[in-house]
């Protein structure tokens, strides 16, 4: 009898999902200090903070209530509803209630969309440095992504000309994510109105428009893309609660688009998954409803970490900078040291060396299709990202 081996029964599709930097990174720093070795990790995308009390609360009561059962696919009708009237307090967006899906996390939500829209031999536009999770999903979807890439130099946005020169009748879909992981960048309403004109000039290409961020940003404005004249049609907007309302393991996040497309979403999403958790739905609508206190009182710590990372690196010779106006990660172009000694000719095996030798974990930029720079996380501790500059510091003066 042969032996049976399911590894060869894998579809090809399987393999393009490897684990990624991060994840590969966060094991590494768990390995080392299994062994009793001191890391600062300055890798993870989260929130430090609990969920605010209210929000907890909020679930609490609706668990209690009984409201623990399957809800409608595309999310219960109140969240919808206070979901379309946020977009059009805040970002200026007018969705109707049935075009909101509720999504287990905006992951979810950006696969919902993706797989909604493209097929074999389509292109979608990725912006780099961009967010690991975008080209996985094109590529799982049978999407071709076509990179365009920005460096330090033009402080990490890809020009609207880029995007003209790189459009095909094959085009599809632009991922836009301002505010921006990696990088921290927000583009200008007058950027973001120059990529509409191209777009408006493409016959179906719709944007993606990732706005995960907009509410920790510190200086500029987080502008919805689909507030521009003429783009609600073309684009979805995608948002959610696990950054804004530090609610990453509540899994909850939505995307709102124009009708046929938001019903394919829901039609996905009832195969994959049925719908996002009913009682978490309840609490966002008590996050939602609230004042914005916590959410800015949380900004305003990231700000004050900002300000230190961003001194701490602007020290160090040979790092290169641009402003980080938002988010919680620093994206310093790191290639003046690649190549200073043999162990270290790449960002990923930069990565490894400041680990291994002086114990800061950061996350190599070529998980985010850059290969020049490493990406800092401070939603962290001020005490940990303190000692993180002092062994980077330490580090990159021992490569110097
Ligand atoms: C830009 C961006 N979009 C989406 C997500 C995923 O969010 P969620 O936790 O809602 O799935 C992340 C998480 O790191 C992110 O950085």
């Amino acid at each position: 009898m042969p032996t049976f081996d399911s590894a060869l029964l894998l579809a090809a599709r399987a393999s393009a999902s490897d684990e990624g930097a991060i994840i590969r990174m966060s094991q590494k720093t768990r390995d080392l200090r299994a062994q009793g070795r001191d890391v600062v990790s300055l890798t993870l995308g989260e929130p430090d903070f609990d969920t605010p009390f209210f929000i907890q609360e909020a679930a609490t009561a609706a668990m209690r209530a009984g409201f623990t059962h399957y809800s409608p696919v595309a999310g219960i009708p109140e969240l919808r509803t206070a979901v379309a009237h946020k977009l059009k307090a805040e970002n200026g967006l007018c969705y109707s209630p049935g075009q909101i899906v509720m999504a287990n996390g905006v992951k979810q939500a950006i696969a919902n969309a993706v797989f909604s829209l493209i097929e074999h031999g389509d292109e979608v536009i990725l912006l780099a440095p961009f967010w690991v999770s975008y080209e996985l999903t094109v590529k799982l979807a049978g999407g071709t992504p076509r990179t365009l890439s920005a460096g330090v130099e033009q402080d990490f946005k890809v020009s609207p000309r880029q995007v003209a020169d790189a459009l095909t009748p094959k085009s599809k879909l632009l991922i836009l994510n301002s505010p921006n992981n990696p990088t921290g960048a927000v583009w200008t309403k007058a950027e973001l109105q120059a990529l509409a004109d191209v777009v408006s000039q493409h016959p179906r290409l719709m944007v993606l428009s990732d706005e995960m961020y907009e509410y920790i940003i510190f200086e500029g404005e987080a502008i919805s893309f689909g507030a521009l004249p003429g783009m609600l049609e073309r684009t979805i907007t995608v948002n959610g609660f696990s950054k804004s309302f530090a609610m990453t393991g509540w899994r909850l996040g939505y995307a709102a688009a124009p009708e046929p497309i938001a019903r394919s979403m829901a039609r996905m999403q009832s195969a994959f998954t049925a719908g996002a958790n009913s009682f978490v739905q309840r609490a966002a609508i008590a996050a939602l409803e609230a004042p914005r206190d916590e959410v800015v009182r949380m900004r305003e710590s990231y700000r004050r970490r900002r300000d230190i990372v961003a001194r701490g690196l602007a020290e160090i010779p040979g790092v290169k900078m641009a402003p980080i106006p938002a988010t919680f990660y620093a994206f310093p172009d790191v290639s003046a040291f690649l190549g200073r000694r043999r162990e270290v000719g790449t960002v990923d095996a930069l990565c490894d060396w400041l680990l291994e030798t002086h114990g800061v974990t950061a996350v190599p930029g070529s998980a985010f299709g850059d290969d020049s720079c490493i990406r800092l996380s401070f939603a962290a501790s001020e005490r940990d990202i303190v000692m993180g500059l002092d062994r980077l510091k330490a580090g990159f003066a021992a490569l110097s």
